[in-house]
């Protein structure tokens, strides 16, 4: 079966509340949209508030509810945009273009996965957790955040079953002190992962991608650029590959082996 069409959808606003110091959790209804996402796509959402920003926020989402009509997403509110979606109403109304990208694969015969998650990269990657529940893969998690304030979604994780989750923060207000990634070199240590996925600060994923090589495990990187379009028509996006060829995130990712990547 191919994959659905990227497409316009209408959506209401179910709840918009706040998730934790500076995040947000929106539930979209929008069934067909909501019956079409895979875990690692995201959506364009166009924020009502200003006519003269025409630009659409991608957001990835942590669910996507087929049976519910819903789609959940934790967002940071950090300028105009998000700041405008943040005001939002329940039963307001908007347009959020999407499925875009490419969901967080499953290699064939993988049993055991960590996801980590750095800020507000959690939400795509509750979302791969859910994907890992359902598909029967065991998974521990990393959830690290520059303060305890500003985690969200470690709760979450142990809901779906995760091994264990680690908790980082880089001031040592809740966890481990430091970072994801200190936490993700011990992990490796003592093996058995297939594979790692993870979202957060590009220079937080290039550190994984560094401790996966090291480790001969496979990973997953979900990437951020800014956007236009989302859907592979603006040339705006562009992740330089290490072959020294450009691919764009809206439509080659955001999901990409790590390997490919040019750190
Ligand atoms: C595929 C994808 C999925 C994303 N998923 C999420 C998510 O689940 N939750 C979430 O909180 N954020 C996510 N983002 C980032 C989100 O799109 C930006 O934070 C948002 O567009 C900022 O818009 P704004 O108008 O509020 O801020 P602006 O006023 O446009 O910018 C505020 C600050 O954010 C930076 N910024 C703006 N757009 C991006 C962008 N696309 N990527 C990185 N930095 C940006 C700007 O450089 C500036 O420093 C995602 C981005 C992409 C590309
Ligand atoms: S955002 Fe337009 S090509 Fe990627």
């Amino acid at each position: 079966m191919s994959a659905p069409a990227v497409g316009l959808h209408e959506f209401s606003v179910v709840s918009n509340e706040p998730a934790a110091e500076g995040l947000m959790r929106v539930v979209l209804s929008a069934p067909a949209l909501a019956r079409e996402l895979s875990a690692g796509q995201f959506v364009n959402v166009a924020v009502p508030g200003d006519a003269s920003q025409v630009l659409r926020v991608p957001l990835s989402f942590s669910r996507a509810d087929g049976e519910a009509g819903t789609v959940e997403i934790v967002y940071a509110v950090v300028g105009d945009g998000t700041r405008r979606l943040a005001a939002m109403a329940a039963g307001e109304t908007s347009t959020a273009v999407g499925p875009c990208g490419n969901p967080w694969p499953l290699p064939a015969g993988a049993r055991r996965a960590c996801v980590v998650a750095g800020g507000v990269g959690i939400t795509p990657v509750v979302a791969c957790a859910r994907m890992l529940a359902g598909a029967g893969v065991a998974f521990d998690a990393v959830v690290g955040a520059q303060t305890a304030g500003r985690l969200w979604g470690a709760d979450v994780l142990e809901g779906l079953g995760a091994g264990r989750v680690v908790v980082t923060t880089d001031d040592g207000s809740a966890g481990r002190a430091g970072f994801t990634t200190a936490a993700l070199a011990d992990l490796l240590a003592e093996g058995g992962y297939d594979v790692v996925y993870t979202c957060g600060p590009e220079v937080m994923m290039a550190g994984v991608a560094r401790l996966c090589r090291e480790a001969g495990v496979a990973c997953r990187v979900s990437m951020e650029r800014m956007m236009g379009c989302g859907f592979g028509a603006c040339n705006t996006c562009n992740v330089a590959m290490a072959d020294g060829t450009y691919r764009s995130c809206c439509k080659d990712g955001p999901v990409f082996d790590a390997e490919e990547v040019a750190w």
